[in-house]
């Protein structure tokens, strides 16, 4: 089958390249040309483990195409995916469509044969309705149809996320635009991938559902985490006694320094518009959302409580800064408050990241970086673990301790053990693992 897909960022590149290698034709269109340019160099816009030889291999065998050409992209092409931006508006936090809107408008005056729109693009519930009108409006051919297919893919898994999807979301409204997409998915439906159809509104509404809920979980165990502080509790043994139980499951139940990212953040703000929209108080996302800003805000503070009260002239480590590993994406990353809190409190800042530097750069104030990761550690008072980037959980403490002038150990991730760390002369400091000072 014949695909275009609209948009070369994170999902429009990982979903065109997975279905490339499915064994479809899919042409990937971008209005941005330097980056349509680097892909036809075979550079990445976003680091991403596997994309580039999954991109490259595609390429090879002729089934992936790049193009700053819509007209060059819909030949043929039975479906078009959009998968172009919608950031948060500035103010309420509502998805901002003007992207998406742009996209179907172009699209709908170069149609010369019906096809498929499908959302990959995550949208508030009712965005379908509206790209139908537009269609309509535009003079797009008749027979189109508009359906919804949210993607599910972390990022830094992603690949991985969309080959072994726990399911497939296809919102539609007519069987056109469900047997096109069934035809899509069927090396994941043939994989026992189950295919779930619903209506177009509920499909755009089940992807926000998803991540408030996710990112409700998480916010559960970190103030579970604040308790077990205070009670000297262990959150991580805790986890696994209530994740064992199926009803409830074990994963994304990490404590830590609240959720980041292009995703959980402005999903749940967006969910919030539209139930405001709706009339409909969701008193339970609204608490999640505040309960995340409030721990991200307050992990400046966990260091100088860790540092006996005072930040002025202390010299902190950083090990990571991207919102989670396997990325370079610094979107509402943890690290940004973390940052600003212990610039603000006098204390000047190294920070060491696999591949974030660049990224963080932009967003970070005045703070040194160093060229690997043990190097934090010179001279520093205090050392914080703020990414669980897997080059860190190994690293030789002893060393770190010798290295620093301190010998604070503030680890926002559990990655390491409170005893291995005193054993190498560290003060230990996790997450919800018992009292601070216990
Ligand atoms: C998230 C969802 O997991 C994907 O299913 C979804 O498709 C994606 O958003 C999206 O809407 O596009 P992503 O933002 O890439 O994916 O990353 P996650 O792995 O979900 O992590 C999000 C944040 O939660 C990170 O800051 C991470 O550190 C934090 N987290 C995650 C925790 O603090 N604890 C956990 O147990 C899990």
């Amino acid at each position: 089958m014949r695909i275009a897909m609209i948009g070369t960022g994170y999902v429009g590149l990982v979903s065109g390249t997975c279905f490339a290698d499915f064994g479809h034709h899919v042409t990937c269109v971008d209005k941005d040309v330097t980056k349509i340019d680097a892909l036809l160099a075979g550079r990445m816009p976003i680091w991403e483990p596997g994309l580039e030889s999954l991109v490259k291999s595609n390429v090879e065998r002729g089934r992936l195409a790049f193009t700053t050409d819509l007209t060059e992209a819909l030949k043929g092409a039975q479906a078009v995916f959009i998968a172009v931006g919608t950031p948060s508006q500035r103010g309420d936090g509502h998805a901002d469509l003007t992207y998406v809107y742009a996209a179907v408008k172009e699209l709908a005056g170069l149609l010369d044969q019906p096809l498929v729109v499908v959302t990959k693009s995550t949208v508030p519930v009712g965005t379908g309705d509206r790209i139908a009108e537009i269609l309509a409006e535009e003079g797009a051919p008749k027979g189109c149809s508009v359906a919804s297919n949210p993607e599910f893919l972390r990022e830094g898994a992603a690949i991985a996320d969309f080959k072994h999807p726990d399911r497939i979301l296809v919102g539609a409204e007519d069987d056109g635009a469900r047997a096109v997409l069934a035809e899509i998915y069927r090396p994941l439906f043939l994989n026992k991938a189950p295919l779930l159809f619903t209506s177009r509104r509920t499909a755009e509404l089940t992807k926000y559902a998803a991540n408030a809920f996710l990112a409700m979980k998480i916010s559960f165990i970190n103030e579970m985490a604040d308790l077990c502080e205070a009670v000297d509790a262990d959150v991580q043994e805790l986890a696994r006694g209530i994740g064992l139980d199926n009803r409830i499951g074990g994963k994304f139940l990490h404590a830590g320094p609240g959720y980041g990212g292009s995703c959980f953040p402005k999903d749940t703000l967006a969910l919030l518009k539209t139930a405001d929209d709706a009339g409909v108080e969701q008193r339970i996302v609204s608490t999640v959302v505040a309960v995340n800003d409030d721990r991200k805000a307050a992990m400046a503070e966990r260091v100088r409580a860790a540092l006996g009260g005072n930040l002025e002239g202390k010299r902190i480590g950083l090990l990571g800064l991207t919102f989670k590993p396997n990325t370079d994406d610094m979107r509402d990353a943890p690290s940004i408050p973390l940052v600003e809190g212990l610039l603000t409190g006098g204390a000047s800042v190294v920070a060491f990241d696999p591949v974030g530097r660049v990224q963080a750069e932009s967003l970070l104030g005045e703070i040194d970086y160093a060229a690997r990761a043990e190097d934090v550690a010179d001279g520093a008072d205090a050392l914080v673990i703020v990414t669980e980037w897997d080059e860190f959980r190994a690293l030789d403490l002893a060393d770190l301790a010798r290295r620093m002038r301190g010998n604070v150990l503030v680890d926002l991730r559990n990655i390491y053990d409170r005893s291995d760390a005193e054993r190498a002369g560290l003060a230990y400091r996790g997450i919800g693992r018992g009292r601070p000072n216990a």
